[in-house]
Parts: structure tokens; C-alpha cells; sequence
């Protein structure tokens, strides 16, 4: 997918499995004209000065763009670009698995029968919540979040929404966040890792939710106060969690790990071969579209 690029320009790419160490980045960026990077490359003001004034565009392989200043971006007059629509749908069905993961109890099931728990079928044994007849509460009615709610009605769930800017609801499927969390049986959070967001499910949120409630995120750590969710689970004020991102990944916070009703899965929304690569050729594309002096294909401003 980097052909198009390496046909038109010198392309130095970071050979590393692993994130790209931040001195490291720094030297290699120096004298570009662009950069193709990913969620954990923080882009800043350290960033664009090392780069220096030729740089034109900064293409996050990511629909988030918490990693980002977009006003040092602005200031030092760079593009930035990001990758929304492409990963949709797989960041959607990931949500639909963690959904069904915590409602169905499935990794637990799978951490008895391999630590040689399993004594036989019984009947009352590992009951789980049925989603049918059951209430989908989204926060932040964006792509991904209505992308979800697509796929609701296959399991027979009613859909509300909230705005993600906690804005007051305007159509008929819309709620508030407080209506949101005191009313539905799964919380799904699809909002934005901004300065705002952060924290919006705090301990006093969390207390607002059903105790027969399954909290599910799939948009960024920062949403979520950790600490608070914990407390939440020992005082069993929800039923459960289901967590693809982390406050201060790739650590997640240790009181998570001690609970059954919690599913833990490695920041993995986009991650099928198919939407990564459509991620990527979209950064490609967004690059050459600014380098040839063309507007890029999905600005983040
Ligand atoms: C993944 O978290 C993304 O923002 O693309």
C-alpha cells in the first residue's frame, strides 16, 4: 500500500514492530515533508519544530486524533489528516463482540475450561443477560456509534442515543446522557477522546446505570475514570464492563483484572486486516493529495 508513495517520493519507513521510540521519531522526521504516524505518536509543537518549516501534512493512521495539537498543527500552518469511515464497521462489530462477550460470559467460559474448571453442564450454571428486549444506550451518536446501532435490531434491542457534545436530545430516538445511563440495559460509549470527554464516566455516572447494566467501551481510555469503575464493580453498581481501551495504555489498572465481569481486549476496534489496510492506503492517499498541492481527502480541520 506504500507503493503509490515510494513511486512519487523517498519514503523512510520505521522498520520496528514496536511504536517508534519518541528520540528516535524526533531525528527521523527532521527535514520531512510529511509524516505518516499512528495513535501513539504524540504530534506536538516538539514534534513539528523537529520536523522544521518544510514539513506540509501529518497523517494519523486513526480515526482518533487525541494524539495530536491541532493548534500547534495549525500554528506551524502543517495539514493534519486521519482515517475516519474506512474502519467503521469493524470497529462496530468489534463492539458487538465485546457486547456479546460480557452479556454471554464468554471469556470467562473460556478461562474455566482452560484452567480445568468445567465440572459438566448444569442447568442454572454461568447464566448470562439476554440482549433481546433489552435497551442499546449509545453516547456519542457519530459514525461508529449509529454503525452499532445498525446492528441492534438483529439482536432485538431498542437503540437511544445522546449527543456526544451533551447537547439536548432532538429526535425521537435521542436522550440525554443522564437519560442514557439510568435507562439502558448496555452502555456504549463512541464519543471522542478530547479534554471535554474526559472522565464523563465518572463514579457519579457509573452510580446513575442500572445494576443489571454492562458498560462497553470501544472510543478512548480517558472516557472512563478508571478508579471510579472500579469502585463501581466491588460495589457491584453494574453488572459488568467490556474494554478495548485504557486510560494509560498498554497499562490497564489492576483493580480491573481482579474481576470476572470485566472483559479486557487490547485496543483492537480496528484491527482486521481489511480496515487496516484501508486505514493506511487512506493516509497514502491524504499524503499525496497534500504533497501534490491538492486538499487532502479527510482533514481533521
Ligand atoms: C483507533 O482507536 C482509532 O482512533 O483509529
Amino acid at each position: 500500500m506504500l507503493a503509490p508513495l515510494h513511486e512519487r517520493h523517498d519514503v523512510d519507513v520505521w522498520p520496528g514492530d514496536e511504536a517508534i521510540p519518541r528520540a528516535e521519531l524526533l531525528k527521523r522526521v527532521a527535514g520531512k515533508d510529511a509524516l505518516i504516524c499512528v495513535l501513539t505518536d504524540r504530534v506536538d509543537d516538539e514534534l513539528l519544530d523537529a520536523a522544521g518549516p518544510q514539513l506540509k501534512v501529518v497523517a494519523t493512521i486513526s480515526v482518533g486524533y487525541d494524539n495530536i495539537d491541532v493548534a500547534a498543527v495549525r500554528r506551524h500552518q502543517v495539514a493534519a489528516t486521519n482515517t475516519p469511515d474506512v474502519l467503521t464497521e469493524a470497529t462496530a462489530e468489534l463492539t458487538w463482540a465485546l457486547i456479546l462477550g460480557i452479556t454471554r460470559r464468554v471469556a470467562e467460559g473460556d478461562r474455566l475450561i482452560r484452567a480445568g474448571g468445567w465440572k459438566g453442564w448444569t442447568f442454572d450454571f454461568m447464566l448470562g443477560a439476554e440482549l433481546r428486549g433489552k435497551q442499546l444506550g449509545i453516547i456519542g451518536a457519530g459514525r461508529i456509534g449509529r454503525a452499532v446501532a445498525a446492528k441492534a435490531g438483529v439482536f432485538g434491542m431498542t437503540t437511544v442515543f445522546a449527543r456526544r457534545d451533551g447537547t439536548a436530545p432532538r429526535g425521537p430516538d435521542e436522550r440525554t446522557i443522564d437519560e442514557i445511563l439510568v435507562t439502558s440495559d448496555v452502555v456504549s460509549l463512541h464519543v471522542q477522546g478530547t479534554p471535554a470527554n474526559r472522565h464523563l464516566i465518572d463514579r457519579k455516572a457509573l452510580a446513575r446505570m442500572k445494576r443489571s447494566a454492562f458498560l462497553v467501551n470501544t472510543a478512548r481510555g480517558s472516557v472512563v475514570d478508571e478508579d471510579g469503575l472500579v469502585w463501581a464493580l466491588q460495589e457491584r453498581l453494574i453488572a459488568g464492563a467490556a474494554l478495548d481501551v485504557f486510560e494509560k495504555e498498554p497499562s490497564v489498572h489492576p483493580g480491573l483484572l481482579q474481576f470476572e465481569n470485566v472483559l479486557l481486549v487490547p485496543h483492537l476496534g480496528s484491527a482486521t486486516r481489511e480496515t487496516r489496510g484501508a486505514m493506511a492506503a487512506l493516509a497514502v492517499r491524504n499524503v499525496l493529495a497534500v504533497l501534490a498541492g491538492d486538499p487532502a481527502l479527510t482533514p481533521i480541520f
